[in-house]
């Protein structure tokens, strides 16, 4: 018998960290994605219960120009991290670059894992050179057989681009091609899906559709404000406030997200 409540499974949620092999890069912005990132990462090393792993939801980097600047990041950036780190690409990552340093041993950028019982789906929507995405014909075929299958192994999706529209105008064009879609594919596994999560919005939303959850997280670097009815470009919040979101899951079925704000100076 199962204690109600119990911890089945605790990971964190983190996105956008936008980092450049140069910590001084700031690129458009007042401030390096660096030291926030850095400080986002000591206080998940410092968290006081266990941590099962970490899921990136991608822009990791900020354009990099060769593959070795992955490894770069790997190597210096998030080596200190304590926990197992699984990625997938955004649209500023470069999608086989990252594959190639952070998952070598999955042949494509799109993947699913196992820890303790829970099947985690890490979906690569990535399209080269565009800021919206996109899930393939084949990586769609692939989820659609996942999604039909008999089990009832509790379930967590991740993907980059938001999959349903915020109702912001200029947020929702540079959104995930086709969320209709996922949506319906992902209802076949409704019973045993406890949340889909994604970043690029740099903003922490989240959303219940058909009880399903879609849930965001925010960036390590800048924030994004949206509202519903939003007309024209989103506005960026010139203040840090890095952070990440503590997932939970229970031997009883639930799903417990905590978002969490990182102080820095
Ligand atoms: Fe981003
Ligand atoms: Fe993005």
């Amino acid at each position: 018998m199962t204690t109600p409540g119990a911890p089945l499974l605790t990971f964190v949620h983190l996105t956008d960290t936008h980092l450049h092999p140069d910590p001084t890069f700031k690129g458009k912005r007042a401030w390096s994605p660096r030291p926030t990132a850095e400080a986002v990462i000591a206080h998940i090393n410092a968290l006081p219960h266990p941590v099962d792993f970490v899921l990136h939801t991608g822009d990791l980097g900020n354009d990099p120009l060769r593959a070795e600047h992955y490894i770069a990041l790997r190597d210096v950036v998030f080596s200190p991290l304590r926990p197992p780190l699984y990625v997938i690409p955004g649209n500023h990552d470069h999608r086989v670059w990252l594959s190639a340093a952070f998952h070598p041993q999955h042949e494509r950028p799109y993947y699913n894992f196992e820890v303790n019982g829970v099947q985690v789906v890490c979906l690569d929507t990535s399209l080269p050179y565009q800021p919206f995405g996109e899930i393939e014909s084949e990586q769609m075929a692939w989820l659609e057989a996942i999604c039909a299958a008999e089990s009832h192994q509790p379930l967590i999706v991740a993907l980059h681009h938001h999959p349903l529209s915020l109702h912001a105008e200029a947020m929702d064009s540079i959104g995930l091609r086709g969320g209709e879609a996922l949506h319906q594919t992902l209802l076949r596994a409704r019973y045993r899906l406890k949340c889909v999560l994604f970043g690029h919005i740099h903003e922490g939303v989240t959303m219940v559709r058909d009880g399903i959850v879609y849930a965001s997280t925010f960036s390590t670097w800048y924030q994004s404000r949206t509202w519903h009815g939003q007309t024209g470009d989103f506005a960026k919040a010139d203040l840090h406030h890095p952070g990440y979101t503590i997932v939970t899951l229970t031997a009883d079925g639930g799903v417990m997200l905590k978002p969490v704000r990182v102080l820095t100076k």
